[in-house]
């Protein structure tokens, strides 16, 4: 064996993986689904990220769509909106790419046990909630009732319709909004916060997990408060610019926190809808 055989690759070293299948969401949105080729990260929690590496390209955080623990390859939703998202948005079956991770705090699926559940998302925000939606649908329990409410911009900005369908049979009370609509959309129209503005259990003792567009979040977490829900049991997911992922560098950090370790999900309260609201003045 030589020297270097046994030296430890290093937190920014990526292992390989290899893209086994693509699903084109919608005009710019792709799931892809990624296999290990060599040395695979480590178990994740739903609401984790990993950095993910297009060769010769760069690295932006990506957080992972398919549940814990779940046989098969790890999925990450991508939209393509710059040079690096793009790059991994176009891979194509067989291309390898690069990953880091998982790093950042989890939506806490094992306190969810006994207490009722909103989930209230915007737009792509649903990828970094799927694992845990996967969860909750999967896992039901006697004493917990899910509400997931979905806002988009426009209808084909909807992703996973097909999932949300199946997660309605499996007892989830799922509703959809959308800002504009178009012919075929028969559904609700308006902002999210115009379907979460009751809930058919008490809001007090119900937890909240909450991920979109941090004015969405911020209003959002008005209205539940406004049901009920503690500010102290709202979940929010905040994203700032990644480049270590492992605190070390200081690019992700807000206010007291580096997002990267102590996020991305914090809760509401205390500290997170001040730092938001400071953000937005
Ligand atoms: C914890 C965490 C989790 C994330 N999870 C996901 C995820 O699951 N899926 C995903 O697609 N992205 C996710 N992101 C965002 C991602 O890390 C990148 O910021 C994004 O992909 C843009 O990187 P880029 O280098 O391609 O574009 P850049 O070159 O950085 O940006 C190009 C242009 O797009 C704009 N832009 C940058 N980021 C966004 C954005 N998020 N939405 C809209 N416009 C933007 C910029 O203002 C700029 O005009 C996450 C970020 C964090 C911090
Ligand atoms: S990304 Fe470097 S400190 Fe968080």
């Amino acid at each position: 064996m030589t020297e270097t055989e046994h030296v430890s690759p290093g937190p920014f070293v990526p292992s390989r993986y290899r893209v086994v299948d693509r699903k084109t969401e919608n005009s710019d949105i792709t799931t892809l689904w990624l296999e290990p080729v060599d040395r695979p990260i480590a178990p994740f929690k739903a609401g984790q990220f990993n950095m993910l590496t297009a060769f010769g390209v760069g690295e932006v955080a990506i957080s992972i769509s398919s549940a814990p623990g779940a046989p098969g390859a790890i999925e990450h939703t991508v939209r393509d909106v710059g040079a690096v998202s793009h790059a991994l948005a176009s891979s194509q079956i067989g291309d390898v790419v690069g990953l880091r991770g998982p790093f950042g705090t989890d939506w806490g699926l094992e306190s969810l046990t006994g207490c009722n559940v909103v989930v209230v998302v915007g737009g792509i925000g649903l990828a970094p909630l799927r694992g845990a939606m996967r969860y909750l649908a999967e896992n039901p329990a006697p004493d917990r009732k899910v509400v997931l409410r979905v806002g988009a911009r426009l209808p084909d900005q909807i992703v996973f319709p097909e999932e949300m369908e199946r997660w309605r049979e499996m007892g989830v009370d799922v509703e959809v909004t959308v800002d504009v609509a178009d012919a075929a959309w028969t559904g609700h129209v308006g902002v999210v916060t115009q379907i979460l503005t009751e809930l058919p259990f008490d809001g007090a003792g119900a937890v909240a997990l909450v991920c979109g567009p941090e004015i969405m979040m911020r209003f959002s977490a008005r209205s539940l408060i406004d049901l009920g829900v503690s500010p102290e049991n709202i979940r929010v997911s905040l994203e700032r610019n990644m480049q270590c992922g492992i605190a070390l560098c200081g690019h992700c950090q807000l206010g007291p926190f580096l997002l990267c370790r102590d996020g991305p999900v914090v809760p509401y309260a205390p500290l997170a809808a001040e730092l938001i609201t400071e953000i937005e003045r």
